[in-house]
């Protein structure tokens, strides 16, 4: 195995988790909006979000996993775990931690989030948008591969399809069919956990 395998795979799973936390952000965010229609109850809309949050964390840590193993730059578990205690570009690397963090608290949450009051859900689940940009902070200071022209155009091209989505998010039309404002059970498409 060459010498930097864990390294490749430490970036690639990088850059993959970061695509993936991004579209469940965007997910969210047309489910919570109603986007495809107050009356649309198919519940593999749901499931699809679930399913790309739990890819997202798998591929967090195939990313920190990668980097653990790699003997290129070695990174210890408390390198992994506590923001500043590596001497690899410090700063950088503390936004991919502290984003873990996040990703963490949403996605544990959000799997017993029947059994926890909605609103302390709903407020841990909205620092998602938090997550998605001290991710993309992170891997545009601390991704070997940030200068990528593609990777650039992906970056600008998220960013504008976040502003685009939270505007009509909290300020457009999607506002009146937020989890925070509706509060009926009524809107809430069938199979919904949050309507029951
Ligand atoms: C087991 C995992 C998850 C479940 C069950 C879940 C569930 C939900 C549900 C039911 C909604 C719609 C709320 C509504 O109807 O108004 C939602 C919205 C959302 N989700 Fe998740 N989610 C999960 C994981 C994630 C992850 C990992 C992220 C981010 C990386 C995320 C980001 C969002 C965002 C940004 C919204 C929009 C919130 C809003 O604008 O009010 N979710 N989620
Ligand atoms: C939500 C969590 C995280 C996401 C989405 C994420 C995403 C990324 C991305 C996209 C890159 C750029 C890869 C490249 O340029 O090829 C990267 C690089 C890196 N990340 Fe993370 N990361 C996260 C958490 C972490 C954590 C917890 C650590 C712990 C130390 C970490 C350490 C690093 C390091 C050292 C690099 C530089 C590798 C390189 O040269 O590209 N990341 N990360």
């Amino acid at each position: 195995m060459n010498s930097q395998t864990w390294w490749f795979v430490a970036r690639a799973s990088g850059i993959t988790a970061w695509a993936l936390a991004t579209l469940s952000v965007l997910w969210g965010m047309a489910l919570a909006t109603r986007v495809f229609g107050r009356d649309v109850t198919a519940p593999w809309l749901l499931d699809l979000h679930r399913f790309l949050g739990a890819l997202t964390v798998t591929f967090v840590v195939v990313h920190m996993a990668g980097l653990f193993l790699d003997q290129y730059v070695h990174f210890s578990l408390s390198d992994l775990l506590v923001p500043y205690s590596t001497t690899w570009r410090p700063e950088a690397v503390a936004w991919g931690i502290v984003a873990f963090y996040v990703l963490l608290a949403v996605e544990l949450t959000s799997l017993v989030m029947k059994r926890i009051p909605k609103k302390v859900w709903h407020t841990i689940h909205l620092s998602s948008f938090g997550l998605y940009v001290m991710s993309t902070i992170h891997l545009l200071l601390a991704g070997t591969d940030a200068p990528n022209l593609a990777l650039r155009v992906a970056a600008i091209a998220s960013m504008g399809l976040m502003l685009f989505f939270f505007l009509y998010r909290f300020i457009g039309p999607g506002k009146v069919e937020s989890v925070k404002t509706s509060g009926k059970a009524a809107r809430r498409p069938a199979g919904n956990p949050l309507g029951a």
